[in-house]
């Protein structure tokens, strides 16, 4: 992999991670959907890449690469799906390195590398199939360089890809092999409740070990409903971040709405729409979720003793220590997205 510029140290974190000085951390909000998905890839992602059920949109890719990555800086995505976070951080001259567990996604994001980026800017991102718990061990040649890690990891739901036309004639709505990524289940996309949160913890801690001191973890969330219940996702990544031994530096709201004059204009798959819809036909108090949740973690410039002595992944399911300020900045967002002065439309269709 070729190399250049490391990033320049960053000031130290402004939220401290003792409990006794637990204090909300700054919160942004970004309209990352001024127009749809399928619009930001048109001509840049190889077409088979709609088979992939739970993409990033590139436009977020690209806020995060510019906001937390100065240019030739490292930027690794351990579950890096079909390589969005690789494609947009190369694309704006950063180096990249992704891994994915599954040789069908891994092989998409190589074709999007190949397709969207021109070749002399290719040869600074890299694939590896591999599974994230096992970073240290797969990323050994960049072990403490890493300068921002960002990813997207499965939401402990199930994600699919959607097949309207099969669905319209009988047929299931969702496409079996895409279903939680693949039928493996050392995919996370299978993991769910205790199980789901061990593994995170495994992952996090894997990405701290590649980080450098000062480098920065980005998790792209969302809070889901199931039953009428929201599962705090925000918060709990807050609890496991903290517990692999980050330091909470910000949260932003993903917007993923259109802002047109003083109004939202919603773009929810119609996976969203369609659960939203069945959740309310049941009697629950169900409303489309349209952010995601951005949080930014910074690994301390000086390690602890306790940090020190980590081990690079663990299993143990975390147990939540900052419930205030977990719940501070996660719980605002796991309401329906209001912004001062604007208004949320749904849209009026059930399609994307
Ligand atoms: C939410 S998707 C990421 C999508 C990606 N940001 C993109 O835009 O394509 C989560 C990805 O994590 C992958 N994954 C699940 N378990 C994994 C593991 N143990 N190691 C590496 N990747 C894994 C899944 O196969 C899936 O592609």
């Amino acid at each position: 992999m070729a190399s250049g510029q490391p990033m320049a140290p960053r000031p130290s974190p402004t939220s401290p991670s003792t409990p006794e000085a637990a204090e909300p951390v700054p919160l942004a909000v970004w309209p990352c959907a001024q127009t749809t998905g399928h619009a930001q890839r048109a001509g840049r992602y190889v077409a088979a890449t709609t088979a992939h059920p739970a993409k990033m949109l590139p436009e977020l890719a690209r806020r995060i690469t510019c906001e937390y990555a100065p240019p030739g800086a490292l930027v690794v995505d351990p579950m890096c799906g079909i390589g969005t976070t690789l494609v947009e951080a190369t694309g704006l001259g950063r180096r990249s390195v992704g891994v994915e567990l599954e040789a069908r996604w891994a092989e998409l994001a190589r074709r999007n590398l190949a397709v969207a980026l021109p070749a002399e800017r290719a040869v600074f991102a890299e694939v590896r199939t591999g599974d994230a718990r096992r970073l240290p061990e797969l990323l050994g040649d960049l072990a403490g360089t890493v300068d921002l890690v960002a990813t997207s990891p499965p939401y402990a739901c199930t994600p699919a890809m959607i097949d309207k036309a099969a669905w319209r004639q009988g047929g299931r709505l969702c496409r079996r092999d895409t279903e939680n990524y693949s039928a493996d289940r050392a995919n996370l996309g299978h993991a769910r409740g205790e199980a789901y949160l061990a593994e995170m913890a495994s992952v996090y801690a894997a990405c701290f070990h590649v980080l450098r001191p000062g480098g920065l973890l980005v998790t792209v969330t969302r809070n889901l409903r199931r039953q009428g219940r929201v599962f705090d996702l925000a918060a709990a990544t807050v609890t496991l971040a903290d517990q692999a031994g980050y330091q909470y530096l910000q949260h932003v709201i993903a917007l993923l709405a259109a802002v047109r004059d003083s109004a939202l204009f919603a773009r929810p798959s119609f996976w969203q729409l369609y659960q939203t819809r069945r959740a309310r036909d049941r009697g629950e108090p169900a409303s489309l979720l349209v952010h995601e949740d951005v949080q930014v973690f910074q690994k301390p410039l000086v390690a602890t003793a306790t940090q020190r002595s980590r081990p690079a992944t663990r299993r143990a399911a975390p147990q939540p220590r900052h419930r205030h300020r977990a719940r501070s900045a996660a719980a605002d967002s796991s309401q329906s997205t209001a912004v001062a002065g604007a208004r949320l439309h749904a849209p009026r269709g059930g399609a994307r």
